[in-house]
């Protein structure tokens, strides 16, 4: 039987990528994804912005623009304005991107982002016709103080809008803040239990949402990939450090293939 939700496989490159390196390994990835023929999940690159109209004319030249997106990594509330060193989700869309993530935590640890205002950022991607992958995750003493579920619940329904939100407009990515960048992901079966909770308050946050892709995110590598990818309500994952070598990124990317 044909999925319903089709796989989603993206790479948040952070603050990495210079320019020459970078095209070569978006060539390597194009060329990847190109050899593999049709196109069995829907893969999305987050550069840096700078990054974005580069990768997006290696992307066209090497034929890979249909099977590989482009997105951002955050966005400001507002479609522009006097905000020094801010984005906006219009000119995340100009510059080639489709999605943006937001709401990451290391956004709201290092800029102190909250709920309301990410919550304000996915309005902002979604007048800009962009595909928002919101993130929500706890943090290690939340998780021993065993409030992860509630805290996951509070964000999911603090950051997405009460209105315009849809199945194919937004995404969501469980990272456990104590699994990112750790080389510690989360145990298989926490992973399945909180995605079923966050499917589930989705249902209730609107009509539809429990369709919603939800992303796992937290050290997600070539040895745990296939594992944490088969699990219930796991659509796909957000892949910090593995994905900035496509030697590395890849063996995840058919991890995902062959459970197709
Ligand atoms: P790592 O895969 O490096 O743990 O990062 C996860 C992440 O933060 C993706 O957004």
């Amino acid at each position: 039987m044909a999925r319903i939700r089709r796989r989603l496989i993206a790479g948040n490159w952070k603050m990495h990528g210079r320019l020459k390196p970078a095209v070569a390994e978006m060539r390597r990835l194009a060329a990847l994804v190109r050899r593999a023929g049709r196109s069995r999940c829907d893969i999305v690159i987050c550069p840096p912005a700078s990054l974005l109209v580069p990768l997006r004319a290696t992307l066209a030249a090497a034929g890979g623009l249909r099977r590989i997106a482009l997105g951002g990594q955050d966005c400001h509330s507002a479609d522009a304005g006097a905000h020094t060193g801010d984005i906006a989700a219009p000119m995340l869309a100009d510059a080639g991107a489709r999605f943006v993530i937001l709401g990451h935590s290391e956004r709201r640890a290092d800029h102190a982002e909250t709920d309301a205002l990410v919550r304000a950022k996915v309005q902002a991607a979604h007048r800009a016709g962009l595909i928002a992958i919101v993130c929500v995750g706890e943090n290690l003493a939340e998780r021993e103080a065993g409030a992860a579920y509630r805290v996951v619940g509070r964000a999911l329904s603090r950051s997405l809008p009460a209105s315009g939100v849809t199945a194919a407009n937004i995404v969501i990515a469980y990272e456990p803040v104590w699994a990112i960048g750790t080389g510690r992901s989360a145990e298989s079966g926490d992973i399945a239990r909180m995605h079923g909770h966050i499917r589930r308050r989705l249902g209730r946050l609107g009509p539809g949402l429990e369709a919603c892709r939800i992303l796992y995110g937290g050290s997600v590598k070539p040895a745990n990939a296939a594992e944490i990818l088969s699990l219930a309500d796991v659509d796909g994952a957000l892949v910090g450090g593995a994905s900035l070598k496509i030697a590395e990124f890849r063996p995840i990317i058919e991890a995902a293939w062959a459970i197709e």
